[in-house]
């Protein structure tokens, strides 16, 4: 008879008895009933014991860069890195985000120039093609496999060999040596260990799909984390705008970047112009907006700062503000009206960040400001100039972090000028824009207006 334990559908802690709370990742209601695994006694491992692994030198492995496959999908490459030989990826995130849709794009891309096995254990055929159709994926090397049972799946691409391997998801695929059901702990985890050493060992790459689920009923990608090499995580933005694509682990490529999409008709589409995507686009003089280059990762983008200052109808006046802590806005404007000797008390400010980013970085004080002074005074902005610096008490702009990163991305998107803090080293940067570092904003007012 089995042994009759539970085990946490989250993280996979394992508990002889039911438990609330998992001590270990600290959720609430995800204890499920497990067997101890017990394989079949016919069965015997599918994972091939053909090649003995002996000690090599490390001198005589073989990898070159070259080895790396770029799918071409620009915002996928640069966070992911490419993909190399057995590299073993998950890609989780919420029903409905567009892993599916994203890694249908995936294999079409590398379908070019390989075999590319897509598992669709969550859609049948022709709801996939139907997809295809819509997003242009039509190539000769791509081949959808029905199959939920690992053992065959991997007797399949034992024979047929493919140049990649897709299994979406990781929740519906199962071993028939064990009890459990597909998308319980057992089988997600013995699922992923069988997949993940027959493509190591055979130098597959391999893309898992897991999804993120509230319930512990079925398990969550969390499990197999430490079984693959790459985690991606597919989320939506705080307003539902972006689809964020970030990487959470990376044996292979640095897990700083992310990438940004949106969901169109046709697929998803990633951000390439970064200029145009994230700043709205002004024909004629506009007052009361700046340009601020917002650090996601290591990426960074302009954000335009727009502000609003009207006379107040009552004896209060309003402090609105998106996507920026107002009470800080309070304190910016209070330290603005007692150094520039100018009086808000009077004035409505309404204070938003464009394309609904929330922003809590301390480098956006100066921008914030430059914007409600532009918008106050109805002076001119100026919109080939970015603006940033934390503002301190006394009037005065502190340096921040990645200044010069800041500067240099934004100039290669056409700014031509920026108002910084001053930094007794300087800056240097591989472009030929204007620095103006002031050391008050008192100072960076004279300077921009
Ligand atoms: P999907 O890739 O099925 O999500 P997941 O695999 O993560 O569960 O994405 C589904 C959502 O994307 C769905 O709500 C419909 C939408 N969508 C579009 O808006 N346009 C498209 O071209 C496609 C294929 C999907
Ligand atoms: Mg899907």
């Amino acid at each position: 008879m089995p042994k009759l334990f539970f085990i946490c559908g989250q993280c996979g802690y394992k508990s002889s008895k039911w438990l609330g709370k998992c001590p270990e990742c600290e959720s609430w209601n995800s204890f499920v009933e497990e067997y101890e695994a017990e394989p079949s006694k016919k069965s015997k491992s599918i994972v091939s014991t053909e090649s003995v692994p002996v000690p090599l030198r490390l001198d005589d492995i073989q990898f070159s860069e070259k080895d790396r496959i770029w799918s071409g999908i620009g915002e996928l490459d640069r966070v992911l890195g490419g993909i190399v030989p057995g590299q073993a990826v998950l890609l989780s995130g919420e029903p409905g985000i567009g892993k599916s849709t994203l890694l249908l794009k995936l294999a079409g891309e590398l379908s070019k120039t390989r075999n590319v096995f897509y598992v669709n254990g969550e859609e049948s055929g022709t709801q996939v093609k139907q997809r295809a159709l819509r997003i242009g994926v039509n190539s000769p090397g791509l081949f959808m496999y029905g199959e939920n049972n690992i053992n065959e799946v991997i007797k399949q691409i034992k024979k047929d060999k493919p140049g990649a391997l897709i299994i979406d998801s990781i929740q519906t695929v199962y071993s028939p040596d064990y009890t459990s059901l597909p998308g319980s702990v057992v089988q997600i985890r013995e699922c992923t260990y069988q997949i993940v050493s027959y493509c190591k060992e055979s130098g597959i790459p391999l893309i898992l799909v897991g999804h993120i689920t509230k319930s512990g009923s079925i398990a969550g990608p969390k499990i197999v984390e430490h079984m693959v090499d790459t985690v991606l995580f597919f989320e939506c933005d705080a307003r539902g705008y972006f689809r964020v694509l970030r990487s959470l682990k990376n044996r292979f490529f640095s897990t700083e970047e992310v990438g940004f999409f949106t969901m169109e008709e046709n697929g998803l589409a990633g951000i390439e112009n970064e200029a145009t995507a994230f700043t709205q686009l002004h024909s004629a003089r506009v007052s009361g907006i700046s340009y601020f280059p917002y650090v996601e990762g290591n990426r960074v983008l302009p954000v335009e700062v727009q502000a609003l200052c009207v006379p107040s109808q009552f004896n209060y006046p309003k402090r609105n503000s998106e996507g920026f802590d107002v009470n800080r806005l309070s304190m910016l404007i209070a330290i603005l009206e007692k150094k520039q000797k100018i009086v808000l008390a009077g004035h409505d400010v309404y204070l938003n960040i464009t394309n609904g980013i929330k922003i809590n970085d301390p480098a956006l004080d100066l921008a914030v400001l430059s914007a409600v002074y532009s918008s106050f005074k109805d002076a001119d902005a100026f919109l080939d100039t970015a603006v940033f610096g934390e503002v301190g008490l006394t009037g005065e702009v502190r340096p921040v972090q990645k200044a010069e990163k800041r500067m240099a991305e934004l100039a290669r998107l056409g700014f031509n000028r920026f108002l910084v803090p001053y930094f007794p080293k300087g800056y240097k940067i591989n472009a030929s824009a204007q620095i103006l570092p002031v050391k008050t904003i008192d100072e960076g007012i004279l300077a921009l207006y």
